[in-house]
């Protein structure tokens, strides 16, 4: 490997970008915060199809929690990701479907996605459900989970999309809390060869939703499953007779399109709420300029459409630009570990977008399995989820890119939308481990604690100081929450929950999460979930749960756990706790390591202090910093000597 560069100037041979070059950037960020209303007003004339022109661009009050982009603007976003491309697109590729199994594939033309599109709003229409009313996709990655997101879109219902790697405890969580009252679910979905019973988690979580009167499942492997008569719905039969006509409902721009639940630092997942216009019109134009996007071409982004990635740049994004977008079943080591090379060949992938985690797994088996496939279709390469180790940002640039493609490390976060700081190749330039620059219309600023500006080189609390389309409009339900959560910290600014460093450039660097958040994969995780989680086994009196260091993961999932009176430690235990954990959560969520610990350490007030804890799981015990407050030191030195040393 070549010597480590701290920047690359985007030079010719990698240089991209035709859309932008630094001088049209530097201007149009310019117009875009010197004259927002008319850079966006711009931007959604060119960008998106409307029935009614918005009465004004944006009204915004971050001190009121109050956000409103293009209200009065009427449009449907399937109308926009679909059909406005059929009179020139229709029979060009919408979706391309990578199955699990490497012999299992299907292009989806536009024309087809719409009338699938169509059917199954008309289904939806039949089972009662109306605009505004909130229905839980529970999908493999299949074009159908595709095809019930835009059909929820098409009818104005606010469709909530569940990982399919959650567990029961979750769906069911999700489900009560948006009041869902249809689910879309499949059989089983198949990973890695391994099939996983999505419809019996279901039929599980719903044991407990009693507003839940329609289950629509779609066949994916025909594996048994049990059938409830009144309850569940064979999709492909459902849907065999129905119309493909379906006349798009208009929506106000200030309407939901979507909840999307995430992890914070305290309480049960948020419901994070996007609405249509701003949305779909970030997604979007970001889409377009962050990958270049040209037509013709083929994306690939990596992302599960149970996260936001999945949501913004698998579905919205590159369809509401007429793109062909590829979604992947599998995972990225099976049947190999050069499966993401393969499939880049095989249908020859210009734009690849996935996460630093996968990358690093790959890296870790060496460059045979990536030269072994011809990679020249490949453009440029993104990533997204954590900051990217410029030893993986090098190996993706060289050994993935060949030195041709450019890298855009991408920062953002399902409260985002879509991207707000990024390198923009042709016109930023790009530094390993650097998130980059912000996006048109983006405005971050570093704070101290107390919610001073910190200026020029430094580092501090990641905020935006004002609103752009993109952002949620507020937690579902709750939005006291969303204020609480979001904008209570530095009133008057959106508060990230990620700390950064700003270099002599101007680039952002993102040091990570400043909260109890943890960052497992490219997962997010809160602490206080897993902790919630660990208590509700009848052993454990107590946990505490931190992050540590780990080198393909990004972090892992250290617990401490303090077991009642009346059990003993046994490695039996240890294991049935992950176990449980990982049944309460989704298996992503499984601790690494548990250890026991008679005691907690905490302040004088019964404080846990974390602090002490996550230098520990580092195994940094020589740096704990000030234990001065512990109110009992002797816990400390007990958890220091059982420390799990790991590698
Ligand atoms: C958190 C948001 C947005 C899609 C995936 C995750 C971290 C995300 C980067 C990046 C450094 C990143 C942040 C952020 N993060 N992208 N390019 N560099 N950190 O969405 O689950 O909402 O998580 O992921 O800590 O706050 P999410």
């Amino acid at each position: 490997m070549n010597e480590l560069k701290p920047c690359y100037p985007v030079s010719d041979k990698a240089k991209a970008h035709t859309h932008l070059d630094a001088a049209t950037y530097d201007a149009m960020y310019k117009q875009s915060i010197e004259q927002p209303e008319v850079f966006w007003g711009e931007q959604a004339e060119k960008f998106i199809d409307w029935y009614q022109p918005w009465d004004e661009v944006s009204k915004v009050d971050l001190k009121n929690s109050e956000i409103n982009w293009f209200s009065g603007g009427k449009l449907n976003v399937s109308y926009n990701c679909i059909d406005r491309h059929l009179a020139t697109k229709a029979n060009d590729t919408a979706i391309i479907f990578e199955g699990d199994d490497p012999s299992d594939d299907l292009k989806v033309t536009y024309q087809e996605l719409h009338d699938h599109v169509c059917r199954f709003a008309n289904l939806l229409k039949e089972r009662g459900v109306k605009k505004g009313d909130r229905v839980c996709i529970y999908m493999p990655m299949i074009p159908e989970v595709g095809y019930a997101m835009l059909a929820c879109a098409r009818i104005g219902a606010i469709h909530s999309v569940v990982f399919g790697g959650f567990s029961t405890e979750s769906i069911k969580a999700r489900i009560l809390d948006a009041d869902c009252q249809v689910v879309i679910t499949a059989d089983e979905s198949v990973r890695g060869g391994k099939r996983i019973p999505l419809k019996s988690n279901v039929d599980a979580a719903i044991a407990d939703c009693p507003n839940v009167h329609s289950v629509i499942v779609v066949t994916r492997t025909g594996g048994d499953i049990a059938w409830n008569e009144k309850v569940d719905i064979n999709y492909s039969e459902a849907v065999e007779n129905l119309s493909a006509v379906c006349e798009p409902e208009v929506m106000d721009a200030e309407d939901p399109l979507f909840i999307l639940y995430t992890s914070g630092s305290t309480g049960t997942p948020k419901g994070v709420v996007h609405t249509c216009g701003g949305y779909i019109l970030y997604a979007a134009m970001t889409h377009k300029y962050v990958f270049d996007y040209k037509e013709g071409e083929v994306y690939w982004c990596t992302a599960d459409a149970g996260w936001i990635t999945g949501h913004s740049y698998i579905f919205y994004g590159p369809l509401a630009n007429g793109a062909t977008t590829l979604v992947f079943e599998g995972v990225p080591t099976y049947p190999d570990a050069g499966r993401f090379w393969q499939v880049c060949e095989k249908h020859s992938v210009n734009v690849f977008y996935t996460a630093p985690t996968a990358i690093r797994a790959l890296m870790s088996v060496g460059d045979e399995l990536v030269e072994k496939a011809d990679l020249s279709s490949l453009r440029l390469l993104g990533t997204v989820g954590e900051p990217i180790n410029p030893e993986a940002w090098h190996w993706y640039y060289e050994v993935v890119g060949k030195s041709n493609c450019p890298i855009v490390d991408t920062w953002w976060q399902t409260e985002t939308g879509g991207i707000l700081i990024t390198s923009l190749p042709g016109a930023v330039d790009m530094k390993p481990g650097a998130a980059g620059k912000p996006f048109f219309g983006v405005q971050p600023a570093l704070f101290d604690k107390d919610g001073n500006t910190l200026e020029g080189e430094n580092q501090g609390l990641l905020v935006m100081t004002a609103s752009w389309p993109g952002q949620l409009r507020t937690v579902y339900g709750d939005h006291n929450r969303f204020y609480q959560t979001y904008l209570s910290q530095y009133p008057g600014n959106y508060f990230t929950g990620d700390g950064a460093k700003r270099d002599e450039d101007g680039f952002y660097w993102i040091t990570g999460r400043v909260d109890d958040v943890l960052n497992v994969s490219g997962h997010r995780l809160g602490t206080a979930e897993i902790e919630s989680a660990l208590v509700l086994h009848p052993a454990v009196a107590e946990a505490a749960v931190v992050g540590y260091p780990h080198e393909i993961k990004g972090q892992g999932v250290y617990c401490y756990v303090t077991l009642m009176g009346n059990a003993s430690e046994s490695d039996e235990l240890n294991t049935e706790l992950k176990e449980f954990v990982a049944k309460e959560l989704g298996r992503f969520a499984k601790p690494d390591y548990i250890q026991w610990a008679p005691g907690l350490p905490k302040t004088r007030s019964g404080k846990i202090m974390r602090r002490i804890l996550r230098k520990i799981a580092e195994n940094e015990v020589d740096s704990l910093g000030d234990t001065s407050t512990l109110a009992d030191p002797s816990v400390v030195e007990n958890l220091i000597s059982q420390r799990i040393v790991h590698g």
